[in-house]
Formats: C-alpha cells, structure tokens, sequence
C-alpha cells in the first residue's frame, strides 16, 4: 500500500478525493498498488464530511511521516507551496501538481530537486485541465522535432468569447453573468488578462523545445478590450475571435529562438480550434514528422482537472524509487520580439481615415457594417507587427486592430 497526502481541500483538491474514491478499484489496479490518502492538509476543518478524519492544519506532520510517499500539491499560489514541495522533495517524496504558476517559475528547478532525491515531480494539470498533453509531449511524441504549439488554454476567456458571439452579448455583461454561475473568479484577472494562458504556454513551450521558456517574457493580450462590435465584424467575415496561445521554434545559426505571445485572434474554420467552445481547451502541437495533433477537452472543472492529477500519482506510485525523464533543460529559451512577426491584421478605423488606410494596408475588401455608418473594417496585407504599427500612425490611428492567425489545420 502506498499513502498519500493531499494539500488543499479547494475545488481541485476535493476533486482528487472524489476520484480516488469513486475509482479507487480501477487506479489500484492500474497502479498495480494500493493508494490511500492519509492526510489532506487545509487551514479549514469539514465537521460532517468524512474527509475530517484526514485532516491536519500543520504541513509537518506530513513531511516527517515516512509512510506518505506521494504529496498532491493542489493549493495554487507561490507560497507556501514553492516551500511545500521543496520540502516533499528534499524528503524523498514525490509531489504532483496542478499548479501552473509553481510550475511556470519554479519547473526546472523542483525537477532538479526531484531527481537529485531520486523521486518525481509531476504537472500533468497545470495545462488544459483534464486533458492529456504533458505526458504525451514528454513521453509519447519523442520521435519529432516539435516546432510549434498553438492552444486555446483558459477555459474562462474561451467561455466569455463564445458567449459574446452566440448571445451577441457585451463582454462585460458575459464576464458578470460568469462570475455569477462560478465561471469566472470574482477577481478575473489572471484569466481576462492572459497571465494563466501565458504561463502554461510557458510550460507547454519549455518541454516542446527542451529549454525554459520565461512567461515573463512572452507578449501578453487579454480579452478586455473585445467588443461586441469586434465579434459582429468577425461574424460578418466567417470567423471566430479566440485567445490563443501560440509559441513557434526557430532555429537561427544553431541556437533556438522562439516566438511567442498570447492575444486574441481571429482565426475562420480552417482550423478545428475554430470549433471549440465554452469552457473546452484544445491544444495543437505540430512535430516535423507527426504533423499536426489536436488535444481538446475540458480545459478546467473539479473532476476533469482531478483526473489529471490521479493519473500524475499512478505515474509516481509506478514508479518509485525510479525518476522519470523530462526533456526541460534550465538553460533559457530565446524569446523573439513579436515586433519581427509577420501576420494579417483585422482593423477598424474611422470613415475619414479609410482612404489613407486603404492606400498603406491594401486591404482585399472593406467591411461595412449597419448602425456604424461612420467607420469601416478591413483585413490587411501580411506583414510585420513592426511594419504595422508605423504604417497605423501614418493614417491617424485605428479603433480597434485584431491580429489573424492563417491556419492549415
Ligand atoms: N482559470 C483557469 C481557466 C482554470 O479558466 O482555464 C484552469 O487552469
């Protein structure tokens, strides 16, 4: 029998309970072993809920209890969960985790640790929820150079923007309605801004290419300024707008670069990321042999997330005493400035600007929609962020511009 302990009994940590007891045959039985959880560590206590047996408020009775082997680290935030896993580690546990922003700052280095004490440190949920992509990416599409991953990775922006566009509804009336019903956090930033998005392209990026990708340094572009005025020129040209995240490798002289950013996009149904909506996360990785592979599922969620962080303590359970190969190297991933990507560029300017616009960004056709009679839009030629930016200021300014991602898949 292997014991575990759980740290935190919040939305996921619930859900990690809730799946080893309802599958506890099956896991067993896949884990070839028997998993109980011996303690699950919370501030709070749960009079009436059979979890109470379990429960310590003191992380130590955890950490020198030589019978927990695996630590599930599901407390989200910096600290104290950086020193909690550390410590797990140092100790000779292995921990997993669905914490992305542990994971983003600290990844190679609580691997390192992990390995230098012979156990694993594990993130199978910090990206796309329930859906599989580091174990594939890390173990399963090992026979390609992978030079692209581009993903819809926030659950709650994917839900904002599919509303907007099916109810034709203003994203501050969605974004409030979805606080209301538990899908959005009632202080949204971290989704709305793209700062969840952008750390786990961070952590998709840095096992792809095999180097640490800092988030720190990825362009990030949230959803707050989409308007519903955005989503109806999108309509009008057959496309969705989404936030993406997108990281691509290139390889200049030998040393890998790498571009990356996440932003809203207008993307048409050329590529199947085009049909993923509401809550649901999707994740295409390209490889140099594979192609293109699509990952898609519930992006977030209790449960779905939970049996992601199952399957990281079956992973561990199986194999302890062994360590588990990461191809993610310390060593920092060169992120390219955006500023040299070339792309096309939704844009919306006022009439008076139009004809000068329309001299600068030789646009194929102008869109005008009804009730706006006093501006117009248009898609614009391919070319630099850098390019873009200083052909805007020459016509006076736009009102809003959206970057456009061309697609084979
Ligand atoms: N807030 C995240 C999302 C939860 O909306 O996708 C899953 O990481």
């Amino acid at each position: 029998m292997t014991k575990i302990a759980v740290l935190g009994y919040g939305t996921v940590g619930s859900g990690v309970v809730e799946v080893l007891t309802k599958n506890q045959k099956i896991i067993n039985n896949k884990a070839k072993e028997e998993i109980e959880i011996k303690y699950v560590l919370d501030l709070r206590d749960f009079p009436g809920d059979p979890i109470q047996e379990k429960i310590v408020h003191d992380f130590d009775v955890i950490l020198k209890d030589p019978e927990v082997r695996v630590v599930v680290e599901v407390m989200g935030g910096l600290h104290p969960a950086y020193e909690f896993t550390k410590a797990a580690l140092e100790e000779g546990k292995s921990v997993c985790t669905s914490n992305k922003e542990l994971v983003a700052e600290f990844g190679p280095e609580l691997i390192a640790t992990a390995h230098a004490n012979n156990v694993n440190y594990l993130f199978e949920a910090s990206c796309g929820g329930g859906i599989p992509i580091i174990r594939p990416l890390n173990s399963s599409i090992t026979a390609d150079d992978v030079d692209e991953i581009t993903g819809i990775l926030n659950g709650t922006t994917n839900y904002i923007l599919t509303e907007m566009t099916e109810k034709g509804l203003g994203y501050e009336e969605v974004l409030k309605s979805a606080q209301e019903m538990g899908y959005a956090e009632r202080n949204p930033e971290a989704d709305v801004e793209g700062y969840d998005a952008v750390r786990k392209l961070a952590i998709l990026s840095s096992l792809a290419y095999g180097r640490t990708a800092d988030y720190k340094k990825i362009y990030t572009e949230g959803i707050t300024k989409i308007s519903k005025d955005d989503i109806d020129y999108a309509k009008t040209l057959g496309m969705k707008i989404k936030l993406l995240a997108t990281s691509r490798k290139t390889v200049v002289d030998g040393e890998k670069h790498c571009y990356a950013l996440v932003s809203p996009f207008l993307i048409d149904a050329s590529t199947p990321l085009y049909a993923v909506n509401g809550v649901y996360n999707s994740i295409l990785v390209h490889g140099n042999m594979l192609g293109y592979a699509m990952f898609y599922g519930a992006g977030a969620g209790s449960l779905p997330t939970a049996s992601a962080v199952v399957s990281d303590v079956v992973d561990e359970v199986r194999h302890l005493g062994r360590t588990l190969i990461f191809n993610w190297n310390p060593k920092q991933l060169d992120i390219a400035s955006v500023e040299n990507e070339e792309r096309r560029f939704f844009v919306r300017v006022k009439k008076e600007n139009l004809d000068k616009a329309k001299s600068l960004m030789n646009p194929e056709k102008i869109i005008e929609l009804e009730g706006k009679a006093d501006e117009a839009g248009f898609i614009s030629e391919r070319m630099s962020e850098k390019e873009f930016e200083s052909r805007v200021e020459k016509f006076g300014g736009v009102i809003s511009r959206i970057r456009i991602k061309d697609m084979t898949v």
